[in-house]
């Protein structure tokens, strides 16, 4: 076969893509405005180019940072369970686009699955995923939905009737989101999913404070290579003169916040140009950059009912390292 052959192969199973068109990223604006607020923010959005990405990847495999593990682990564990609590037939739309393992387990442990639809704004992850998917499940459709998933969604149809729509939402995402955010998150789920919908949540819990410290501060220094190259993405991106060498990683527990909080602090009192604008730190100033919420039963049962859901299934990991939640309608 030859080259053209092969494109055009691949063209056909390039599946249909709804596009929602979301706004695209504001890069420049949205580090602009974020440098220029007190305290200064960075979003945790931004951290994922390809070396990120790649970073990120490599945090997973990290000893200290077991979030990834322990929920594969806990998924293959449970997914008999989970196949039983949610039923044949259903459509399972996941909030970003998944094609890793958490997925493969999930479209592969289900009752026959009809369809699946991923949720991403970013239309290249989301082809890209959906085409692996797509030739490990054939008989799975594959309806990739190009959209924000903090807002409702609308699940395009499936040409085999689907029973249900089912949410996967794990990693702890919902974590990343503050609380009011996450409520707003869990309530567009709730109009997602449907009346007779399900959701499949993977939560982080609270465990100890060590150990979640920890998780974000690995002793080989891939968490700090990922956090400070944001810096060096705006250097590239935003001609900014960011030295990474003058500021640091920081990852510490808010126990009144229930969260890990992770910044970059100045070493020293300094001034940094982005994009033609000058901004002066003071020494330890921080730019927080990421929360990552650790969850109890008491907090999500509350978040879920404020949403009009409500907890049906719960599974944990030994040691409770790890949860996943089944929530209906309530
Ligand atoms: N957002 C994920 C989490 O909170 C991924 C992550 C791991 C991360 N370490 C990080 C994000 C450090 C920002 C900074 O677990």
């Amino acid at each position: 076969m030859n080259l053209l052959d092969t494109r055009l192969q691949r063209a056909t199973l390039t599946p249909t893509l709804l596009d929602l068109c979301p706004t695209p990223d504001d890069l420049r604006g949205d580090v602009l405005a974020g440098l220029a607020s007190t305290p200064k923010t960075l979003s945790s959005k931004y951290f994922y180019d390809a070396r990120g990405s790649e970073l990120f990847e490599a945090i997973t495999r990290q000893p200290e940072y077991d979030l990834t593990r322990v929920e594969i682990a806990l998924l293959q564990d449970v997914m008999p369970q989970v196949r039983d609590a949610v039923g044949g037939d259903a459509h399972v739309v996941e909030y970003g686009s998944g094609s890793g393992r958490k997925t493969q387990l999930l479209l592969a442990g289900l009752d026959s699955p009809v369809a699946y639809t991923p949720v991403e704004i970013s239309r290249e992850m989301l082809l890209a995923s959906t085409q692996r998917l797509a030739q490990a499940f054939p008989d799975v459709q594959m309806l990739p939905v190009c959209a924000d998933f903090t807002q409702p969604v609308p699940v395009p149809p499936s040409l085999m009737p689907a029973a249900r729509s089912l949410v996967f939402f794990p990693g702890s995402t919902l974590g990343n989101f503050d609380d009011v955010q996450s409520l707003d998150l869990l309530r567009a789920m709730r109009e997602t999913m449907g009346d007779d919908g399900a959701a499949l949540i993977g939560l982080d819990l609270v465990k100890d404070v060590a150990d979640m410290e920890a998780a974000y501060n690995d002793a080989a220094g891939v968490t700090a290579e990922f956090t400070l190259n944001l810096l060096a993405r705006l250097n590239r991106e935003l001609d900014a003169d960011f030295h990474l060498d003058a500021f640091a990683h920081r990852a510490v527990w808010s126990a009144r916040n229930s969260r890990i909080e992770t910044s970059i602090v100045s070493r020293r009192a300094q001034v940094v140009h982005v994009a033609g604008h000058a901004f002066a730190f003071d020494a330890d100033e921080a730019i927080a950059v990421e929360i990552s919420h650790k969850y109890t039963d008491a907090y999500f049962d509350d978040l879920a009912r404020r949403a009009g859901l409500r907890v049906v299934r719960r599974w944990n990991a030994p040691a409770s390292r790890f949860g996943l939640r089944l929530l209906e309608s309530a």
